[in-house]
């Protein structure tokens, strides 16, 4: 018998395609942040998790960097796009003087599946970027299930490694209406975000249109998302035992605004 509860249809094939096309800027960011990061911590290699990873915009980068990428995401049409994204990605370059074949060439998985069924193989680090633990599509998310990935990521992570990821928090929707249009080569969207601060609920309604072979396909899909209080899940994290810092900023490409913060936890070295 299948336990598996019922999860919503999230990031359909054109919505996927629209987030890859112009929305890539705060994973690029992000994935310069973990890098560097890592790289100051003096992990070089090593399995990165990336939970609702996405068209693989990080992942693709996180390689090129060197580091293993294990991703998950409940949209099959990211899925497959990431697998395109990271077998188009090549090996990097050896050092001077070394031959290229002593060169760890990195592995990439992806999987569809949900963040809250993944697996949590031993890592350097765990990452969920772009609001991931607040999606409502799969109803087992919530606070309380973010901080169950919180204690499942800390016993994976190597000691020194790190849980990286951001979340809306309550005041993402400043006016609690929005409305946006955005266009590019081939398709528009229309967004309208209503923020419902009693119930901590965002609710984005968004209308994809783009022009393909038989002419225009409109897609409608309805994003819900639970708002976090930052403090919460700042205590949260030091209370399984990581030393979280906020983030202003994904590098240079991304700077969170109200409502929308994020967290860099390392795992501390063992006392
Ligand atoms: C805003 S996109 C961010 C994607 C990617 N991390 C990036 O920054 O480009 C949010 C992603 O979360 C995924 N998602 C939402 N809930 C999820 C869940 N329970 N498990 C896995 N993926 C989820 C969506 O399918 C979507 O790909």
């Amino acid at each position: 018998m299948d336990a598996t509860p019922p999860i919503s249809d999230a990031y359909l094939e054109d919505l996927a395609y629209v987030h890859d096309d112009s929305f890539g800027f705060i994973a690029t960011g992000a994935a310069k942040t973990l890098a560097a990061k890592l790289t100051e911590r003096g992990l070089s290699s090593g399995l990165v998790i990336e939970l609702a990873c996405g068209s693989g915009i990080s992942s693709a980068l996180l390689m090129s960097a060197g580091y293993d990428v294990l991703g998950y995401d409940i949209s099959a049409p990211m899925i497959e796009i990431a697998r395109e994204r990271a077998a188009a990605v090549p090996p990097p370059a050896p050092p001077y003087g070394v031959p290229a074949a002593a060169v760890h060439a990195p592995n990439a998985e992806f999987r569809v599946a949900s963040l809250y069924d993944a697996e949590f193989a031993p890592c350097i680090a765990v990452t969920g970027v772009g609001e991931a633990f607040n999606y409502l599509f799969d109803p087992r998310a919530g606070f309380e299930s973010m901080c169950a990935v919180f204690s499942r990521a800390f016993d994976a992570i190597a000691p020194g490694g790190v849980l990286m990821f951001d979340i809306a928090e309550p005041g993402r929707a400043m006016p609690r209406l929005e409305h946006h249009v955005w266009q590019g080569d081939g398709w528009h969207v229309v967004s309208e975000t209503i923020e419902f601060p009693h119930e901590r609920i965002l609710e984005r309604r968004i209308k994809t249109t783009r022009a393909g072979p038989d002419g225009e396909r409109v897609t409608d899909e309805l994003h819900r998302l639970a708002l976090y209080d930052h403090e919460e899940a700042y205590e949260a994290l030091r209370s399984v035992g990581f030393a979280p810092l906020t983030l202003a900023s994904y590098a240079e490409d991304f700077r969170f605004g109200t409502g929308h913060g994020a967290f860099m936890a390392v795992k501390p070295y063992a006392a």
